[in-house]
């Protein structure tokens, strides 16, 4: 199946990279302002197909979106050294108001996915251009935090981070939520599992844990000047289960009638990803300070939301 991807940049071309390495469809379409970058990264991605899955990748303009099951949008600015995601909101609305348009034109059936930031509005930007029921624009929301948060208590327990069930929720950003009160790795609650295993999660460790997920970008981009490859495989992994219409649950980013009393707030829950897009508001049990964290979550997305016009 199709999948077209606007913004060929370091984002766009992670993941069609990604996709290509995965086998996650069958014709990759980038889409660029600069027609050039987009057919180097075609090409460039191109030559990996030979060592990959028979992907057909290629540069091309918004006409060839037509039938496009998924179109990624991961076109506009991102962080630089300093900035925070919510800084990049007016100019990348102003280039949304633009790319979701001319997407429409051309694939008015396509499942929308959100890749830029910050990404819970520029979902809710994407709902309001589009006029698409709310679960079929997807941001890619906390699902690269959630990876995050796996990953740094995989390392902490000694196990696969496949087996830590742990989400991060909310804002795709500085108010996200980690949240502890549910977690497990296998069945097994997780601090009852780390005190098993003498690895005990105390209330530093977990602070601890909890900010460098929430610092984790800022920390490459001060090293590398950005963040693509954790975000270009965690997009290829939504576009996977939407194609299969696996019906996996990801913490993903849509928008919701009301949530924590604000209404219209795009963030993240788990959802059930298939072919239909990102269904079902799943809220876990939250305890206090985790509800009030959401709150405040939903509170920053929200004042955002509210102050653009359409
Ligand atoms: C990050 C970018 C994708 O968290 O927001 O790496």
């Amino acid at each position: 199946m199709k999948v077209g991807i606007v913004g060929a940049g370091q984002v766009g071309s992670s993941a069609a990279y990604a996709m290509a390495l995965m086998g996650v469809g069958t014709e990759i379409v980038l889409i660029d302002r600069d027609a050039d970058l987009a057919e180097a990264q075609a090409q460039d991605i191109a030559h990996a197909i030979p060592f990959a899955e028979p992907v057909i990748v290629r540069a091309a303009g918004y006409d060839s979106l037509t039938e496009a099951a998924v179109v990624i949008i991961a076109a506009g600015v991102s962080q630089k050294p300093g900035e925070s995601r919510l800084d990049l909101l007016d100019r990348n609305v102003a280039v949304f108001r633009e790319v979701v348009g001319s997407v429409m034109t051309h694939a008015p059936d396509a499942i929308l996915l959100v890749a830029s930031n910050p990404v819970d509005v520029m979902t809710f930007a994407t709902w309001k251009l589009s006029g698409l029921a709310a679960e079929r624009v997807v941001g890619s929301g906390t699902i690269l935090d959630t990876a995050r948060f796996r990953s740094l208590l995989g390392a902490h327990l000694g196990i696969a981070p496949q087996s830590v069930h742990a989400y991060v929720l909310g804002e795709h950003g500085d108010s996200e939520v980690s949240i502890w009160s549910s977690a497990t790795a296998g069945n097994v609650p997780i601090t009852s599992f780390a005190d098993q295993v003498g690895r005990p999660l105390g209330p530093e460790i977990r602070e601890e844990i909890g900010q460098n997920v929430r610092d984790a970008a800022y920390t490459i981009i001060a090293g590398k000047g950005a963040t693509y490859y954790g975000i270009g495989a965690g997009l290829a992994r939504i576009v996977r289960a939407i194609l299969d219409d696996e019906k996996a649950v990801f913490s993903v980013s849509v928008t919701m009638p009301e949530i924590c009393g604000f209404s219209e707030v795009a963030l993240s829950l788990p959802r059930i990803v298939g072919k239909d897009g990102a269904i079902a508001d799943l809220m876990p049990a939250l305890d206090e300070g985790e509800r009030e964290a959401l709150t405040a979550s939903a509170k920053v997305i929200s004042d955002l939301s509210t102050s653009l016009t359409f």
